[in-house]
C-alpha cells in the first residue's frame, strides 16, 4: 500500500468527484486552515446552496402561511415526491419503493416495528456507545412494548 504524500496528492488530482468539494462550507481549524471532516453519517458539511434553499422556504412560509402547503415554490404537501428519484438512485431501489419521510427517531421505531421480533431467549438490542438520547428512548420503548426490561435488554458497546 502506497502511503506517500505524493501518491495521496496524485489520487486527489485524479478524483473525478473533487470539484464537489467547492460546493460545501468547510469548518476551519484554529490556524484558519480547512479541517479534515469525516462526519458524513450524522451531520455532513453544509452545502453552500443550503442558505438559498432554506431562505426560499422561509420566504414562502412568511408570505403564504399555511397556503405554502399547496402554493409554495416547492409545495410542502407533496415535498417527499421531489426527493424520491434521487433517493432511489442513492439506495439502489425503484422510485416506487422509496419515500423520504419522518425524523430519524421515528424511522428507527418503524425499523424496529418491522424487524425487531424478540423471543424470550433472543431479545437484547446492541447499540453503539453513547447514542443520541432519542435513540436510547426508542430502543427502551421497543423493549418495553414487547414486555422486556430495558435494563436487561439494552447492550451499549463501549469501544
Ligand atoms: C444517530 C442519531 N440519532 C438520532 C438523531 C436525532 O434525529 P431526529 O431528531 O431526526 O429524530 C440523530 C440526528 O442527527 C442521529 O444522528
Amino acid at each position: 500500500m502506497n502511503t506517500s504524500q505524493l501518491y495521496a496528492h496524485t489520487q486527489d488530482q485524479n478524483d473525478s468527484l473533487a470539484t464537489f468539494r467547492d460546493c460545501f462550507h468547510i469548518p476551519k481549524d484554529v490556524q484558519g486552515k480547512d479541517t479534515i471532516y469525516f462526519c458524513g453519517n450524522s451531520l455532513g458539511l453544509m452545502p453552500k446552496s443550503a442558505t438559498e434553499y432554506v431562505t426560499q422556504e422561509l420566504e414562502d412560509w412568511k408570505n403564504l402561511g399555511v397556503e405554502g402547503h399547496f402554493h409554495a415554490k416547492n409545495p410542502w404537501m407533496p415535498y417527499h415526491e421531489f426527493l424520491t428519484k434521487n433517493m432511489s438512485a442513492i439506495v439502489g431501489a425503484k422510485p416506487s419503493e422509496v419515500v423520504v419521510m419522518n425524523s430519524l427517531t421515528v424511522n428507527l421505531h418503524l425499523l424496529m416495528v418491522s424487524f425487531y421480533r424478540p423471543t424470550p431467549k433472543r431479545y437484547k438490542i446492541l447499540f453503539d456507545y453513547s447514542p443520541f438520547p432519542s435513540d436510547r428512548y426508542a430502543i427502551a420503548s421497543q423493549l418495553n412494548f414487547h414486555g422486556f426490561d430495558p435494563e436487561a435488554g439494552m447492550i451499549e458497546c463501549n469501544h
